[in-house]
């Protein structure tokens, strides 16, 4: 299988596994990327079983919309049982780096409400040590070489993502060469530069299933 059909098998699993606890009220968590999009186009043919979404940024949202489901603001929803979303790198702990797709900020807001946290991911984004992905960090515009600085000095050599506005209107430094021995530390460590927004660290709120295709089929891991 190629990797596209390795992500479009991934998210049909995770409708599949999603389906049962779905009822006219329920609100789905959708996250953000090619993954992602992949179980926005699986959701759609089941829109009749649930009442609609909310999105992890306004690319997701749309394609939502595109498809006839309606998109709530988070603020409008009280609680959210599920959250589906691809990832850039994840371990065997289920922590990741996302941010690929500069909608990190987004994303962690949604997982933070989500009671699931559902990762969909082809076989090439298990890894042992993460760190090979540069690791996405949205910055304040006028901190953005503050934070560099700081970056380095916590041993990461930061590339300003140049063109890229995220949808909070902030920028993104992408740190190359980090040691990610410790995920949770660092995330925590990174959070607490001034003028850092979020870093793309999963690692406080690892996921709590990964749906990871492979050429054997999908496999879960929990
Ligand atoms: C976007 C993300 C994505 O989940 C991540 O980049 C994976 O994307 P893809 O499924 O296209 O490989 O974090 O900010």
């Amino acid at each position: 299988m190629t990797q596209d059909e390795l992500k479009r098998a991934v998210g049909q699993a995770a409708v599949d596994l999603i389906k049962p606890q779905l009822d006219d009220n329920s609100i789905v968590g959708v996250g953000t990327g090619s993954t992602a999009n992949c179980f926005i186009d699986a959701l759609a043919s089941i829109k009749h079983l649930f009442d609609g979404a909310v999105a992890s940024s306004e690319a997701s949202a749309q394609r939502l919309r595109d498809h006839g489901i309606h998109v709530y603001d988070l603020n409008a929803v009280d609680s959210l049982d599920v959250y589906i979303d691809g990832a850039d790198e994840i371990n065997d702990r289920l922590e990741m780096i996302k941010g690929g797709g500069a909608a990190l900020t987004r994303e962690k807001i949604v997982a933070a409400v989500a009671k699931q946290f559902i990762c969909v991911a082809d076989e090439t984004k298990l890894v042992g040590l993460m760190g090979t992905f540069p690791l996405p960090v949205e910055v304040i515009p006028m901190a953005r070489s503050y934070v560099a600085r700081e970056l380095v000095k916590l041993g990461g050599d930061p590339t300003w993502r140049e063109g890229v506005i995220t949808d909070n209107g902030n920028v993104i430094l992408d740190v190359y060469n980090m040691q990610i021995s410790s995920p949770a530390d660092l995330e925590t460590r990174i959070n607490q530069i001034t003028g850092v927004v979020t870093n793309g660290l999963f690692a406080l709120r690892p996921a709590d299933v990964l749906l990871l295709g492979t050429q054997d089929g999908v496999k879960t891991i929990r």
